[in-house]
């Protein structure tokens, strides 16, 4: 697959896993999908709950399946809104521990067809980081 194929792939796979989005009570479907260093690609949609706090959002629930996968390097990640939002701070935080650098895809899915690429080095600064004593 080209590059431009590999994109398409991610972006596809954001869009598809959207639509299981379990969004019960904010009705605001949000579908993710990243792209691991070998080529896989690993997708997660925000699960929602009756006690609020306890809804995951879809980009972490993308990369804690890739990391329950055992992959740890991640090349890029697709995120489909209505809008194409950006991440949220608790997401920047979670992805930044293994990718501070990651490419990101924000798609608006009705217009699927152009997506808005940023960076999480922009997107979180100075992030908190843990250098715990050996
Ligand atoms: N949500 C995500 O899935 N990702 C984000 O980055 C922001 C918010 C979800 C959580 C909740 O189910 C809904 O969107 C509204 O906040």
């Amino acid at each position: 697959m080209s590059p431009t194929q590999v994109r398409e792939a991610v972006v596809r796979a954001a869009i598809e896993v959207r639509q299981r989005a379990y969004a019960k009570y904010s009705q605001f479907l949000v579908g993710a999908a990243i792209l691991a260093a070998d080529g896989k690609i690993y997708a997660g949609c925000n699960v929602e709950n009756s006690s609020y706090g306890l809804t995951i959002c879809a980009e972490r629930a993308a990369i804690f399946n890739a990391i329950a996968a055992g992959q740890r390097q991640f090349l890029l990640l697709a995120i489909a809104t209505a809008g194409g939002g950006t991440p949220c701070g608790a997401c920047r935080q979670v992805l930044a521990e293994f990718a501070p650098t990651l490419p990101i895809l924000l798609i608006d899915v009705d217009q699927a067809n152009k997506a808005t690429e940023v960076n999480l080095r922009d997107l979180l600064p100075q992030a908190f980081t843990l250098n715990p004593e050996p």
